[in-house]
C-alpha cells in the first residue's frame, strides 16, 4: 500500500516515514526543501534498507499536485505534514502561512476525494487548545481562539477536514494534536534540524551546549506551577511516529468510530523548564549555563495530555522517557557539529 508523506524530509515526517517502512508501507515523500535537506533520505535509507520515493515539489503549486496524483495514481492516502511551523514568524508574515499551511491542504483534500477511497491523517498541535481550563487535557477541551496565525491554520485545517469528511463518504481523516515532540532517532541518522535560531526548547538547550549559542533563557520563573517554569508535555519523535502508523491502519482496517477523528499524542506527564534543563544535564554531562528573563508573550502556563483516548482507541502509548530523548537529541546534535 502506498502512502504519500508530505513534508517527509523534516523532523517528524521523516521518523515517520521510517516507521511506515518498518511496518511494510510504500512510501512517496513530497517536500519542496524550504526546511529540509534531501540528505535525509540517505539518513532514512540508512535506517530501513530502503530508500522512499520522492518528488520535489511545492504543494502550494495546484497543478504540480494534480500532476503527482496523475503519476502516483496508486497512492491511496495521505500523513499531511508539510506546513509552515514557526509561530513567531507567522505573527509577521500571515499571510505567508495561510497560503502555505491552508491551500496546500485543500489541493491535497480536492485530490484524495476524487479517489474512490482515500485515508487522511493531519498533523494538528496541542496549541488548539491554548491555556486550557483543566489538566490534563482531552480531546473534548475547548478550542480557544488562537494566539497566533500558525495556531489559527491548526484550527482552521482541522475545520477544512472535518467538513470535507461529512460530505465525502470515500474519505475517512484523523487529526493528531501533538503536544512537544523532541529528540531524534536511535541510530542517529535523522533529528531536527531547525533553521537558524531555534524556536523550541530542546534544540536550544542541545545549541547551547554546543557551545553555538552563548546561554538559554529560561522566560519567567514565577509561574502558578511547582517550581515557577512554564510545564510541557515533550515526547520522544519515534513514539510520535509510531501513532501515524496506528492511526493510518486503523483507517486503513476500517476501525475508525466516524469519518473524522482527533487524537491528542502526549506522554500524559507535564515537565517543567528546569526539570528538562536538569534532565539533559544528567544525561550529557555537560553544564548548561541559563539565565531567568521575563516570561515571553504568548506562551501558557501548562499543558499535558490526557493519553486515554489515544491508549484505548489508537492502541498506543509512549514508551520512550524525556532522558531518552534528549540523549538522542544531544548525540544528535554532536553528530551534526562533529563533536566527540
Ligand atoms: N515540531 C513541533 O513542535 C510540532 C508541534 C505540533 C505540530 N507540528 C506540525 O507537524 C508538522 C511537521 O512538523 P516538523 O516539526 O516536522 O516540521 P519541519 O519543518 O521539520 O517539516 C515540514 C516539512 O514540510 C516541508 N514543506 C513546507 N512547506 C511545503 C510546501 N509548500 N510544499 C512541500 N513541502 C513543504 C518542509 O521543507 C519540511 O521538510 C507541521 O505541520 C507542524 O505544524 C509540529
Amino acid at each position: 500500500m502506498k502512502i504519500l508523506v508530505t513534508g517527509g524530509l523534516g523532523f517528524i515526517g521523516s521518523h515517520t516515514v521510517v516507521e511506515l517502512q518498518n511496518a511494510g508501507y510504500e512510501v512517496v515523500i513530497i517536500d519542496d526543501l524550504s526546511n529540509a535537506s534531501e540528505d535525509v533520505l540517505d539518513g532514512i535509507e540508512a535506517i530501513t534498507g530502503k530508500r522512499p520515493e520522492f518528488e520535489k515539489l511545492d504543494l502550494r503549486d495546484r497543478n504540480a499536485v494534480s500532476a503527482f496524483f496523475k503519476k502516483y495514481a496508486d497512492v491511496s492516502g495521505a500523513i499531511h505534514f508539510a506546513a509552515s511551523k514557526a509561530v513567531g514568524e507567522s505573527v509577521h508574515k500571515p499571510l505567508l502561512y495561510y497560503e502555505n499551511n491552508l491551500s496546500s491542504l485543500v489541493y491535497l483534500l480536492k485530490e484524495l476525494t476524487e479517489k474512490a477511497s482515500a485515508n487522511f491523517i493531519f498533523s494538528s498541535s496541542c496549541t488548539v487548545y491554548g491555556q486550557a481550563d483543566e489538566l490534563p487535557i482531552t480531546e473534548s477541551a475547548p478550542v480557544k481562539p488562537a494566539e497566533s496565525p500558525y495556531g489559527n491554520t491548526k484550527q482552521i485545517g482541522e475545520e477544512i477536514i472535518r467538513d470535507t469528511a461529512k460530505v465525502y463518504e470515500n474519505f475517512k481523516a484523523i487529526a493528531l494534536r501533538y503536544f512537544n515532540p523532541i529528540g531524534a532517532h536511535e541510530s542517529v541518522e535523522i533529528g531536527e534540524l531547525p533553521l537558524g535560531v531555534p524556536q523550541n526548547l530542546v534544540p536550544f538547550i542541545t545549541q547551547t551546549a554546543a557551545g553555538l549559542r552563548d546561554e538559554l533563557s529560561v522566560f519567567g520563573n514565577d509561574y502558578p506551577t511547582e517550581d515557577g517554569t512554564c510545564v510541557r508535555d515533550y515526547i520522544h519523535v519515534v513514539d510520535l511516529a509510531k501513532a501515524h502508523v496506528k492511526a493510518l491502519t486503523r483507517l486503513v482496517e476500517s476501525e475508525n468510530k466516524s469519518n473524522y477523528e482527533v487524537f491528542n499524542l502526549g506522554t500524559g506527564t507535564g515537565s517543567s523548564v528546569l526539570e528538562v534543563i536538569n534532565t539533559f544535564e544528567e544525561v550529557s554531562g555537560v553544564q548548561l549555563p541559563y539565565k531567568i528573563v521575563d516570561r515571553r508573550e504568548g506562551d501558557v502556563v501548562a499543558a499535558y495530555a490526557d493519553t486515554e483516548h489515544a491508549n484505548n482507541e489508537l492502541g498506543w502509548k509512549s514508551e520512550l522517557t524525556l532522558a531518552d530523548a534528549l540523549d538522542s537529541a544531544w548525540k544528535w546534535e554532536k553528530k551534526v557539529r562533529g563533536i566527540k
